[in-house]
């Protein structure tokens, strides 16, 4: 059977994925508080807080190899952009960099991002940081110490790191997906779509076949624009 990670699974769009993935991968569920874990078959509990790098750099090391799929989904929405960016920004960063030797060939890497982090909705200046052609890891990781913008601004650096990590892992699918506004903790009870419609945008990327896109951006299984 498969072996599928998944960041932030305790609750919302996270468990939905990860309930719906026990069907058919063993799981390693990495939560910030493993005593509110729903109990999911075949699924490892592992305590990892991915805005603390050596909660990380520690938890990657019981990480066996190979790893099918990872699932960067925690996330927060009303932090201060520095803890925003630490959770949406650098805990994907060194968690896939952290993991990349463990992935297995084809492994699908899927990153959770919002509409909120369109290009066409952030400052000029952090636009022509995210297009430049020379954009690295490290300028990443210095944005998160010294962050643009709350939410969206830290999307839209995750949707540049989705590319960057395609790049970086040609033999690996890594796609970002657009869960639309869903009525989570995060989206609110006002928020038009179910949890599962959103975690079905999400699990189209995490089965999508091995020859499938690599370095997208989608929601519902549809590409969108950056
Ligand atoms: N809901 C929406 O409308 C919407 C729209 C677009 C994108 N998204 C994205 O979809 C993803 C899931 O959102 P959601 O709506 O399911 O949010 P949610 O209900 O607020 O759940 C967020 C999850 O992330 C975990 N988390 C937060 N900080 C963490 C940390 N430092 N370390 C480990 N886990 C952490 C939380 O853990 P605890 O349970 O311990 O707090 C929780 O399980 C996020 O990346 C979000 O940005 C959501």
């Amino acid at each position: 059977m498969p072996t599928a990670l998944i960041t932030g699974a305790n609750r919302g769009i996270g468990l939905a994925v990860a309930q719906d993935l026990a069907k058919d991968h063993d799981l390693i569920l990495a939560v910030r508080d493993p005593a509110k874990s729903a109990a999911i078959p075949r699924a490892r509990v592992e305590k990892v807080d991915v805005s603390d790098p050596e909660s990380i750099a520690a938890f990657a090391t019981r990480v066996e190899r190979p790893l099918d799929l990872l699932v960067n989904n925690a996330g927060v929405y009303t932090s201060p952009p520095r803890e925003t960016w630490a959770v949406n920004v650098r805990g994907p960063l060194l968690l896939t960099r952290a993991l990349a030797p463990k992935l297995a060939k084809g492994a699908r890497v899927v990153m959770l991002t919002s509409g909120l982090g369109a290009l066409s909705s952030q400052a000029d200046s952090l636009v022509r940081k995210l297009r430049s052609p020379d954009l690295s890891f490290e300028d990443i990781l210095a944005l998160c110490d010294r962050p643009p913008g709350g939410y969206g601004a830290s999307k839209a650096a995750l949707n540049a790191l989705t590319q960057l990590f395609a790049r970086e892992l040609p033999e690996a699918r890594v796609n970002a997906v657009d869960p639309g506004w869903v009525r989570t903790d995060m989206g609110g009870p006002g928020a038009p779509r179910s949890i599962d419609q959103g975690a079905a945008s999400v699990l189209w990327a995490c089965r999508i076949p091995p020859d499938g896109p690599t370095g997208g951006l989608f929601r519902d299984g549809r590409a969108i624009p950056w």
